[in-house]
């Protein structure tokens, strides 16, 4: 598989990601009812064998099962040889860590939890300052890079004022910000008006756009006529409702319509789409095998530029 580097780091990467929030969580997601872990772990050995590498997480995810599938997937898949991951984990500010151990102490927990000595991505969840400060956070976050616990630093959700400023206290230590995970997708490209999607290109950062699939809408699978709903707590969103989904009739259909000459899926359309904007790495969540081999197709192939104009316009948003 083709590789792209994260930021500026050198660190290469599979052009698409897998998201794993949906990995042991009942909150959000169904997990243990509508789909388990022999499902997941499928899915994990499609995406070795299929080159889908770069797995995203987080400790919050399931309250830490997501990082722990994968450890236990990992060491599953040993004895047939190296396991070649990269994981992306990330750190949430809670209000009551406040100091650099704090920082260390939650890795510490994640690689117990992976079963990794290091991990390839470590990122803040989101940008909550609370008492520890970003100066703080980005010099503890330094400190494990030097140490060889983390190969790279990343934020998410940040701001392009936020992630200028995170970027320029590792620039101090002479450490490059590499990513800043943000929600993109063709229904969501706040990125593209905020200042993010400039600010990241200019300063060298790889954008992981996260929910590109905008949580299935994007698949075409739910459609206005209700013959599949979604499970979790999408069923709450309007955006999944009758009237939601009638809106979105006009991109569905120009997703399957370009999908089909392409003999490509709505899905692999809109990721493809994603790539197209340069500079962004999608990391799709899936849930089985079926959804890692579709997602994989997403990549090797290009839609005509006025096809990617097509579907801004259609998008709109
Ligand atoms: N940093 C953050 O704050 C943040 C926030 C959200 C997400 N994330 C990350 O981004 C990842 C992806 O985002 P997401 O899970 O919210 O949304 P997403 O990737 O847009 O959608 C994922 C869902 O779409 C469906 N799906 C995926 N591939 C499919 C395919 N080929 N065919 C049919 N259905 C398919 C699956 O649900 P069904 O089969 O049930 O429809 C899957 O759970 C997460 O796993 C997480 O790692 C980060």
């Amino acid at each position: 598989m083709e590789t792209v580097t994260l930021g500026k780091t050198g660190i290469a990467v599979p052009p698409i990601g897998i998201g794993t929030w949906a990995w042991g969580d009942n909150l959000f997601w169904s997990y243990g009812k509508d789909y388990d872990a022999t499902e997941l772990k499928n899915a994990f050995q499609t995406a070795i064998e299929s080159g889908m590498t770069l797995f995203d997480t987080a400790e919050i995810y399931g309250f830490g099962e997501s990082e722990r599938l994968l450890g236990q997937f990992i060491q599953q898949a040993k004895p047939l040889g190296d396991v070649p991951v990269a994981i992306a984990t990330k750190y949430f500010p809670l209000p009551w860590r406040f100091n650099a151990d704090a920082v260390s102490d939650a890795l510490t927990k994640s690689l117990k939890r992976l079963q990794l000595p290091t991990v390839t991505l470590y990122q803040v969840h989101w940008p909550f300052d609370f008492f520890m400060g970003q100066t703080t956070l980005m010099q503890a976050l330094a400190d494990e890079v030097q140490q060889g616990r983390i190969q790279a630093i990343g934020v998410s959700n940040y701001s392009a004022a936020q992630m200028r400023h995170a970027h320029q206290l590792l620039a101090d230590r002479g450490i490059p910000l590499a990513v800043n995970q943000v929600q993109y997708s063709l229904l969501a490209r706040q990125i593209e008006r905020n200042g993010v999607a400039a600010a990241a290109q200019e300063l060298g950062i790889t954008l992981l756009a996260y929910s590109p699939l905008a949580q299935g809408l994007l698949t075409g699978k739910y459609r206005a006529d209700r013959a599949i709903t979604p499970t979790g707590a999408r069923q709450l969103s309007p955006q999944f409702s009758p009237k939601g989904l009638d809106k979105l009739e006009p991109l569905l259909n120009l997703l399957q319509s370009l999908g089909e000459q392409y003999d490509r899926t709505p899905a692999q359309v809109a990721l493809n789409w994603l790539i197209a904007q340069g500079n962004v790495i999608p990391i799709p969540g899936a849930k089985n095998a079926d959804q890692v081999r579709q997602n994989a197709g997403a990549i090797g192939w290009r839609l005509a530029a006025a096809e990617v104009e097509q579907l801004a316009a259609l998008s709109g948003s």
